[in-house]
């Protein structure tokens, strides 16, 4: 329970940061005209290049590609688990169910942090806590920084691949509540790039890039063309073998999105 509070009270912080670094972050403050369900504070002086190390993609992989854009639209803290099952006595990935938190109005140099430092905090909570109750005691300390969800469906274009695709879902955020794009506020994807963590790949998450996928020409979901996943905290399965196809893990993540393109780009200020 202690470590709960802490991990409450952390998240709080989120709170205590944007009223200290919005107005700096608001200085140019967004034209009347624009799309509402924009980022909160900001997101022009944020550099994907500055985030991740120079020599991330010598490490093996599958390099990650350049920004679509030269500033995402969106930055996010995600706060979840990533789930696995077991296919030939091995863990194998099935999926995440994770929650958005936008960071946009916290400088970049405090992103990574405050990623880890909520990290070590979820790692601590007890079983009983869940990432949705992380959600709703956010909202009610600090609302409007939940962004939305994410998780993974089946394969949208071919139901018997077997593959399962990353979906985020902003749709049911208070961001897009007056948007009249909301419907399509999210986005499933592909992944192009992926790079072992440059800290310790055996307990945290490959750092990737998932561009949007694209059915019959049409990109599926206005959210963002290009996610990089980054700053990752746990998330990776134990070393060890597992029994029967019935066994199911799942490992707390902690890590950063960023949302590049997309429909509410120019909602940028
Ligand atoms: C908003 O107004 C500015 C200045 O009048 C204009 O340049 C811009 O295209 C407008 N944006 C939208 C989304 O209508
Ligand atoms: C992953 O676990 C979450 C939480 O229990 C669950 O809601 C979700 O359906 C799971 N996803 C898969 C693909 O198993
Ligand atoms: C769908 O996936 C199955 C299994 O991988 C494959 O045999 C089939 O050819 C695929 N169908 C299409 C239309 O790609
Ligand atoms: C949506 O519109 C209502 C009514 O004008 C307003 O009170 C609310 O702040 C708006 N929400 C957002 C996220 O802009
Ligand atoms: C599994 O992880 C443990 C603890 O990190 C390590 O000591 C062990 O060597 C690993 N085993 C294999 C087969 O990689």
């Amino acid at each position: 329970m202690y470590a709960f509070v802490k991990l409450f009270s952390a998240l709080s912080l989120l709170s205590a940061a944007h009223a200290f670094f919005m107005p700096a972050a608001r200085a140019d403050t967004p034209p009347a005209n624009l799309s509402t369900g924009g980022s909160i504070c900001s997101t022009k002086q944020f550099s994907i290049e500055a985030a991740l190390p120079s020599d991330i993609n010598s490490n093996g992989g599958e390099p990650l590609p350049a920004p679509v854009a030269s500033y995402p639209t969106y930055t996010a803290l995600s706060v979840g688990v990533q789930n696995y099952t077991c296919v030939n006595n091995a863990w194998s990935p099935i999926g995440a169910i994770t929650y958005l938190f936008d960071i946009s109005c916290l400088p970049q140099e405090h992103h990574a942090p405050f990623t880890s430092f909520i990290g070590a905090l979820w790692e601590a909570a007890p079983p009983t806590y869940t990432a949705a109750d992380i959600v709703s005691l956010t909202e009610e300390i600090n609302p409007g920084v939940a962004l939305g969800i994410h998780y993974w469906i089946p394969d949208p274009v071919n139901v018997t691949s077997g593959k399962i695709f990353a979906k985020w879902d902003f749709s049911q955020s208070e961001r897009m509540e007056n948007d009249t794009n909301k419907a399509n506020a999210f986005l499933v994807a592909s992944e192009v790039g992926s790079v072992p963590d440059p800290t310790n790949p055996a307990l945290n998450s490959p750092w990737l890039t998932e561009p949007v996928l694209v059915i019959d020409g049409q990109p599926d979901g206005d959210l963002a063309t290009q996610v990089f996943r980054f700053n990752s905290n746990g998330g990776q399965p134990p070393n060890t073998t597992c029994g029967s196809s019935a066994d199911f893990l799942q490992v707390k993540s902690t890590l950063d999105f960023w949302f590049f393109g997309g429909y509410w780009q120019n909602a940028t200020f």
